[in-house]
């Protein structure tokens, strides 16, 4: 990727003020030290979204999002680092230069310029004469020019050289035409893989083109939709379509609706629902569910009405319920998709259905016919769905969707846990318990592991009156928790004293990021920093020295029973035992 020099980022950080960022997008209200305000990362009324000037971090109390003035860019703006640098770096004034030989930048930036490119030849290409009989027919079903302009919808004419021709004078190179997905190559070189078909244009958040959709258009080309492959700058699993228009919406409703086609997204948007998004040919991926989840809280899903729409509603429904987004149906009539309906009856009925948006529980067993099945079919219903619960990490969702399963079923509750619990032994490692540790960050529970939490408040806080204690008496290798060592290696690096917000800089993992910070902005504790350490201290020692006498134990008896002599391993016991009182002596004195 792109190098932007270490001294450049250092300057932007220490130029930027995370207060005068945030506050672009957040009403900052100003308690004690620090500012509040409602997250712009999850939907929330009261506010838990908390900014230190002093510390210039942030972090939300409320969904754990966290990190410095280039995160914050990074998260919100959809961005990738080395683009919050740059946007940063015009905000304050200061230049960036990439460092040269980076040949990656080169590659990608080619990557964006061909979409670019592509999007503006396809979108020209609807308003000329190649593209009459194509914008005709968009016409008729409805779409007005404002919208296809929008969206830049375009049209790829029955030609294996438009675009190709297009971007010879970009001198683009072989890996850019091979990894663009753009292409194909033929015997008479690279071809335009796109023909006859209307090209939908798929956006980064940031607004940058990156992929196509394109529906085929007077051709026998047996695929209705062709899609980008996945490239390296479309992952399918993570883009929605049409996001980078309808994100301030969804971030100011709460709430999004989901469809699944490119042509009801945009009917949609047209008739005035403003937080719509959309897929892109593919299912709806954990990941596309933890990214809408940092801006709505309900999400309503408008699939088709045909069996595989409703059977596609009930597979997001759980992925967003598992995820922890709240998942509403919109039941469009058989046979028609949004579009139709609301191109049929208007937004009318479509605005009514929102409002009394179905439940997936309900939906799941309304659509299976419950009601009417049984003996194994209304068994297999049920594993089915309490397999689907026995993901959902919250215990809370969990408990009600058993809770309305009985009602639902009428039958009794304990019946119901009794299968839940039943299930969620034979399955083993699915345990919702499991996952959520996997998922999770680490929770710091032992009181070795909170010693050395400890250990690195105070070693970030009080750095001058803690070093020289820890320094020579702490190896951050032994730490166990891997996230606490490499912290703590990050900070007794620096000699002088550290820049708190650069730290988190290190940790390219957004859980990490937002763990760090989360560490880094609690208060420590009043008491006399230096006390702190020693007390932790004591009590890592504390667990290393009763491990090793547990293991001298162990090998004592091994010994006894091959009736070997014991009596130096009875001297180091002893040793060890009395080194383990030493150390909480003076502490239980004090
Ligand atoms: P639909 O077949 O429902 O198409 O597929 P549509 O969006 O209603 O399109 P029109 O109304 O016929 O023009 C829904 C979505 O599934 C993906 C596309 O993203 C499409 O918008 N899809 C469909 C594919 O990726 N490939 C296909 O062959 C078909
Ligand atoms: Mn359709």
């Amino acid at each position: 990727m792109a190098r932007i020099p270490e001294e450049t980022i250092e300057r932007i950080r220490n130029t930027a003020d995370i207060y005068d960022v945030v506050a672009q997008y957040v009403d900052l209200i100003k308690k004690g030290r620090n500012y509040f305000g409602l997250c712009p990362f999850h939907s929330e009324k009261t506010p838990s979204f908390s900014v230190a000037p002093d510390k210039q971090i942030y972090h939300c109390f409320g969904c754990g999002a966290g990190g410095n003035v280039f995160s914050f860019i990074v998260e919100h703006e959809k961005v990738t680092f080395v683009e919050a640098v740059q946007q940063l770096g015009e905000k304050y004034g200061i230049q960036v230069q990439y460092e040269s030989g980076s040949a990656s930048t080169e590659f990608f930036s080619s990557l964006y310029q061909a979409h670019h490119v592509a999007a503006e030849l396809y979108h020209n290409t609807l308003y000329f004469d190649r593209g009459k009989a194509a914008l005709q027919y968009l016409h008729d079903r409805g779409l007005n020019d404002d919208v296809l302009k929008m969206y830049q919808i375009g049209f790829a004419p029955d030609s294996w050289d438009t675009l190709s021709n297009k971007v010879k004078p970009l001198d683009m190179k072989n890996d850019v035409y091979d990894k663009s997905g753009l292409f194909v190559k033929t015997k008479h070189g690279w071809r335009d893989r796109f023909r006859s078909r209307i090209m939908f244009p798929i956006y980064h958040p940031s607004g940058k083109v990156i992929a196509f959709g394109g529906r085929i258009f007077n051709s026998d080309d047996p695929a209705k939709y062709l899609n980008s492959p996945e490239t390296p700058l479309y992952r399918k699993s993570e883009v929605f379509y049409g996001l980078h228009k309808t994100r301030d919406a969804i971030r100011k409703f709460g709430t999004a609706v989901l469809v699944e086609g490119y042509t009801d997204f945009l009917q949609l948007v047209q008739v005035g629902v403003a937080n719509v998004v959309a897929l892109s040919g593919t299912a709806l991926a954990d990941q596309h569910a933890a990214q809408i989840r940092k801006f709505a809280s309900k999400v309503y899903l408008a699939y088709d009405g045909d069996d595989a729409g409703i059977n596609a509603t009930l597979r997001a429904g759980y992925v967003l319920l598992q995820a922890g987004v709240e998942p509403l149906v919109i039941a469009v009539p058989p046979n028609q998709d949004p579009d139709d309906w609301v191109r049929n009856e208007g937004i009318g009925p479509f605005q009514e259905a929102m409002g009394a948006g179905i439940r997936l529980l309900l939906f799941h067993l309304e659509k299976k016919d419950a009601q009417n099945l049984s003996g194994a079919d209304r068994s297999q219903l049920v594993q089915d769905i309490l397999g689907e619960i026995a993901r959902i990490s919250d215990g809370i969702i969990r408990d009600d969707l058993l809770k309305s399963l009985a009602q639902e079923l009428r039958v009794d509750e304990v019946e119901i846990i009794r299968l839940f619990k039943q299930q969620s032994r034979r399955k083993g490692g699915s345990t919702p318990s499991s996952k959520q540790t996997a998922m999770n960050k680490p929770m710091f529970t032992s009181a070795v592991q909170k010693a050395q939490l400890e250990i690195i408040r105070t070693l970030a806080f009080h750095f001058d009156e803690v070093f020289p204690v820890v320094k020579s008496a702490l190896d951050f290798e032994l730490f166990d928790e891997p996230i606490l060592k490499k912290l703590g290696g990050l900070l007794i690096k620096e000699k002088t004293g550290v820049e708190l917000s650069a730290v988190i800089d290190e940790f390219d993992d957004r859980q990490e990021r937002e763990l760090v910070s989360e560490i880094l902005f609690d208060e420590v504790s009043p008491d006399d920093p230096v006390l702190i350490i020693q007390e932790c201290l004591a009590t890592i020692k504390g667990k290393l020295i009763k491990d090793q006498i547990k293991a001298a134990r162990l090998k004592m008896r091994e010994l006894e029973s091959l009736g070997h002599d014991t009596e130096a391993i009875i001297l180091e016991v002893a040793e060890l035992q009395k080194q383990l009182q030493e150390l909480t002596m003076p502490l239980d004195r004090k």
